[in-house]
């Protein structure tokens, strides 16, 4: 069964709105919490992804149960995302209201290169998919007009773009980057009305969390810091869903917490109880 599709019911928050949408590779891929969300809030959705991906038979399970088409896209090419934003307007019936992306690499992480005996073409590459891939999207749909007046969008991130965080160094620059483009397009988009945004997200168990060594040390510590515990996919879904409707219009260059009060936080009495076993 595909992940808790039965349980969703929508508020009607997207309803008529089109929605692109980055990162679905499996049930775990925060992108697809966002979509089920956004189909059940009444959203029309392309869903897209690499040709390697697409060729997934989960990725096609998971777009046909929604009813969205998937497009092959590859987000460090120019060509790939004018042919995307084409192809989605055509599929959807017009301009897009929203577009979510969620897109990573690190290329050294994944060969287990450590900061200082980093690869700089391996660098490059991680630039490309994680950061620049979200300012060519950006500038190729301003230059198409392919977003609606109003419209909405939103990249995630976490919290190690902000702080430095062992193991995370690699994709902490790439991310840091990604913020800052979010809010240099969100004040140059203001002029159409259009919204952009970052989702700073808990750690998830996901494949391209899982290129973070040590992931489970990382989301038992960042549990025990978080007021409300860590935030789920599902929490990510529900808030990209409302920053993608109307009533966040007024919303953007933000960079947004959904890490259960993580951000805030020195201390608990949770972490306290726990660190007791270690110190
Ligand atoms: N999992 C976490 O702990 C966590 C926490 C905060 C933020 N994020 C971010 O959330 C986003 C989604 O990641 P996820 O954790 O759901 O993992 P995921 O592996 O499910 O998603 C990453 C996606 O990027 C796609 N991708 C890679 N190269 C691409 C390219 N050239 N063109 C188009 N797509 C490409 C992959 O195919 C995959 O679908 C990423 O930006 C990630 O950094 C993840």
């Amino acid at each position: 069964m595909i992940f808790g599709m039965d349980k969703l019911i929508g508020h009607n928050l997207l309803i008529g709105k089109r929605g692109l949408i980055f990162g679905v590779l499996n049930e775990q891929s925060l992108a697809w919490a966002v979509a089920r969300r956004c189909h059940a809030e009444g959203a029309s959705l392309v869903l897209t992804n690499t040709e390697a991906a697409c060729k997934l038979g989960t990725v096609q399970t998971l777009a046909g149960s929604i009813d969205a088409p998937l497009v092959v896209a590859d987000a460090t090419s120019d060509e790939s995302m004018e042919q995307l934003l084409v192809e989605s307007q055509r599929l959807l019936g017009g301009p897009i209201d929203f577009i979510l992306h969620a897109v990573a690499q690190a290329q050294n992480m994944r060969r287990h290169r450590s900061y200082d005996e980093m690869s700089y073409s391996y660098m490059q590459q991680t630039l490309n998919v994680s950061a620049l891939s979200f300012h060519r999207l950006l500038q190729t749909a301003r230059r198409m007009d392919a977003i609606r007046q109003g419209g909405s969008v939103v990249a995630l991130t976490y919290i190690g773009a902000e702080r430095s965080i062992i193991g995370y160094e690699e994709m902490a620059d790439a991310k840091a980057m990604l913020q800052s483009i979010a809010r240099n397009f969100g004040r140059l988009y203001a002029d159409r009305g259009v919204r952009v945004n970052t989702v700073s997200q808990s750690p998830t168990v996901t494949k391209a969390g899982a290129q973070v060594a040590g992931q489970n040390h990382f989301l038992r510590f960042a549990e025990a810091l978080s007021p409300l515990g860590n935030a789920d996919a599902a929490s990510c879904g529900d808030l990209c869903a409302m920053l993608f409707s109307d009533f966040s219009r007024k919303v953007t260059m933000q960079n947004i917490y959904n890490d259960g009060g993580f951000s805030s936080t020195g201390m608990t009495d949770t972490f306290i109880r726990q660190a007791g076993d270690i110190f």
